[in-house]
């Protein structure tokens, strides 16, 4: 446990992750509303939408209402997905502080999100990586079905290396170790990363666990021991990926609180602000928090 890092930097992707999947419409004001919960909160890092096709992901259709009725608060920084040139010109109107490429350590998966081949993607994301770095916007890639593949299985670390040393070649600043199906344990879930780092250092890898399989926590704090610092989470562990069949939502940003802050590792989360964000959300969409910590401070207010 010698690297466990003192802070940690959680960026809630509720909104885009956590949201993408629902059939009904959320509207643009809920999701800003979510957005000024998560940073009243103390986020620091929030993914607001993504700019991909609306025949793919409806629910992201209105990403620019969302972007243009933020309020910006000095020193968070908002990030969006941009699967090709055409979402990254249509999300520099909106001026986020970083873009997100998103490709897979598989295939299989990488046709069925995005429709190309691992070697397409990344020559689409070339030409967005330099545009964005150009525009003086940070860059981020998330790397899917680093530990398995709803469509392959097991992905073994070698394909989480070729990939994020692809990601580094084109320039990418810093990756998303993702666990996109929730299947991953601990060990698992090391050795993706430990791959990983042969082409990132530790300050510039996130770990993005969904939860499925109820591991997240666990996984979570196996990142930690290697010295992860910084991780992504979703409020009320919303969501789910369209393309991935089953897989539920991301670990929630406030089980994950609580695992830091009962660990004495700073998060400048308010975890009482986080639940009623968590809350507020949930109420929309009229089902109960995803987040388990969220249901028992709940209970206990109520006491
Ligand atoms: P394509 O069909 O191969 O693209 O889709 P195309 O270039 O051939 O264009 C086809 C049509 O899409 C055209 O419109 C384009 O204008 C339009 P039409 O002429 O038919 O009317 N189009 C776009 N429209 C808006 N924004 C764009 C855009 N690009 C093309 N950027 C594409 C390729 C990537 C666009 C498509 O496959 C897509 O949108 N996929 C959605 C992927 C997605 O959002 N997945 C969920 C997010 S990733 C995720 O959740 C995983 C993550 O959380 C990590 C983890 O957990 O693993 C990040
Ligand atoms: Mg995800």
């Amino acid at each position: 446990m010698n690297h466990i890092p003192p802070q940690v930097r959680l960026i809630d992707v509720g909104p885009r992750d956590g949201l993408q999947n629902e059939k009904q419409p959320v509207p643009a004001a809920v999701k800003i509303e979510l957005v000024h919960r998560l940073q009243a909160a103390g986020l620091k890092e929030i993914e607001v939408t993504s700019y991909v096709s609306p025949k793919w992901v409806p629910q992201m259709a209105d990403n620019h209402a969302v972007m243009q009725g933020i309020a910006r608060q000095g020193g968070v920084r908002y990030s969006v997905l941009t699967p090709n040139l055409k979402g990254f010109e249509a999300a520099l109107a909106d001026r986020p502080d970083e873009i997100v490429v998103f490709g897979a350590a598989s295939e299989a998966f990488s046709q069925k999100n995005i429709n190309c081949s691992i070697a397409e993607s990344i020559e689409r994301f070339a030409p967005v990586v330099a545009a964005a770095l150009a525009a003086g916007i940070a860059v981020r890639g998330a790397m899917s079905c680093t530990v398995g593949c709803p469509y392959e299985g097991d992905i073994a670390p070698e394909r989480v290396a070729y990939l994020a040393g692809l990601m580094r070649g084109i320039g990418v600043q810093r990756v998303d170790v993702a666990d996109t199906i929730g299947v991953g344990t601990p060990r698992k879930v090391q050795a993706a990363l430990e791959a990983t780092l042969k082409h990132f250092d530790i300050d510039h890898i996130s770990g993005h666990f969904h939860d499925t399989y109820g591991q997240a926590l666990s996984n979570t704090l196996a990142a930690l021991e290697l010295g992860v610092w910084n991780f992504q989470s979703s409020v009320a562990g919303l969501g789910g990926c369209p393309y991935a069949k089953g897989a539920t939502g991301n670990v929630a940003t406030e089980d994950v609180v609580y695992l830091l802050h009962g660990m004495g590792i700073e998060t400048g989360i308010d975890l009482d602000a986080l639940v009623d964000a968590g809350q507020f959300i949930s109420d929309h969409l009229g089902r109960p928090s995803g987040s388990r910590v969220a249901r028992a401070l709940l209970t206990k207010r109520q006491g």
